[in-house]
């Protein structure tokens, strides 16, 4: 049961692509209904203007986004250029980005405020790395990851953002994690919302992601508090990904 959420399956295709992959995704999801998923493509950043389509059956959205508004920042793009070509969402604090670009909790924060003052919707990615798995002090880290944004934006925010769980130990490393250990976290992310908010944290979509394959979305997806996942791989094949927003289309 996922009360009245409707699933998400984000792409992300991090720096990889092409135009012809683009024309491929688009050329298959046109073809393509869904009735309780919302398929979403995250590309880089050039292939944007040329992913924005009038049919809903692939969203669009982007992979990072500026903190500031606008004015001498060379080299980064606003929400508000996003939204003109015509994205919905944009994914913010990927652990890479965390990683590779020394995004703090609250740089994240700053960025999911500007995702949200330009009318995009952000998913906000959280998750442990592997060694604060090991010492099992990972719902801890989550909630400060959380808690950042929650002091920054509010919690009346949530009702318009997305969150994506993805351990860090699991992205790119065919290494998923078991439903069980997905939906366990899963439950903690809503149960740490709901104590600032029930609604909000009832309504939340919240994503799983980390090698999310096509043989192993059903099993994630049919978790209660699982409403759908953030693919990197698995999002650049087509017909694989295709496969993984029909898996979350039930
Ligand atoms: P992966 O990446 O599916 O390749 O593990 C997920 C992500 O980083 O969003």
């Amino acid at each position: 049961m996922h009360n009245s959420r409707k699933q998400l399956v984000a792409g992300n295709w991090k720096m990889n692509g092409s135009l012809p992959l683009l024309n491929q995704f688009q050329q298959l999801f046109a073809v393509q209904q869904f009735n309780n998923v919302d398929a979403l493509l995250c590309p880089p950043f050039p292939y944007l203007i040329s992913a924005a389509s009038d049919t809903n059956t692939l969203r669009l959205g982007a992979q990072n986004l500026s903190e500031h508004n606008s004015g001498a920042h060379t080299g980064e793009v606003s929400g508000e250029m996003l939204r003109e070509v015509g994205c919905e969402f944009v994914i913010v604090g990927h652990s890479e980005r965390r990683s590779d670009n020394q995004e703090s909790n609250h740089l994240v924060a700053e960025k999911v405020q500007q995702a949200l003052n330009s009318q995009l919707i952000p998913i906000l990615c959280v998750g442990e790395p592997e060694d604060i798995r090991d010492e099992n002090s990972h719902l801890a880290y989550i909630a400060a990851q959380l808690n950042a944004v929650i002091k920054l934006v509010g919690i009346s925010e949530f009702s318009q953002l997305v969150v994506a769980y993805e351990p860090v130990w699991a992205i790119g490393t065919g290494k998923t994690a078991s439903p069980e250990q997905a939906q366990e976290v899963h439950a903690f992310i809503r149960d740490f919302l709901s104590k600032e908010d029930l609604e909000i944290a009832q309504s939340v979509r919240i994503l799983y992601g980390g090698s999310v394959k096509q043989d192993n979305a059903a099993q994630l997806f049919a978790q209660p508090d699982v409403d759908g996942g953030l693919i990197g791989g698995a999002s650049l094949d087509p017909q694989a990904f295709l496969a993984i927003c029909q898996a979350a289309d039930v």
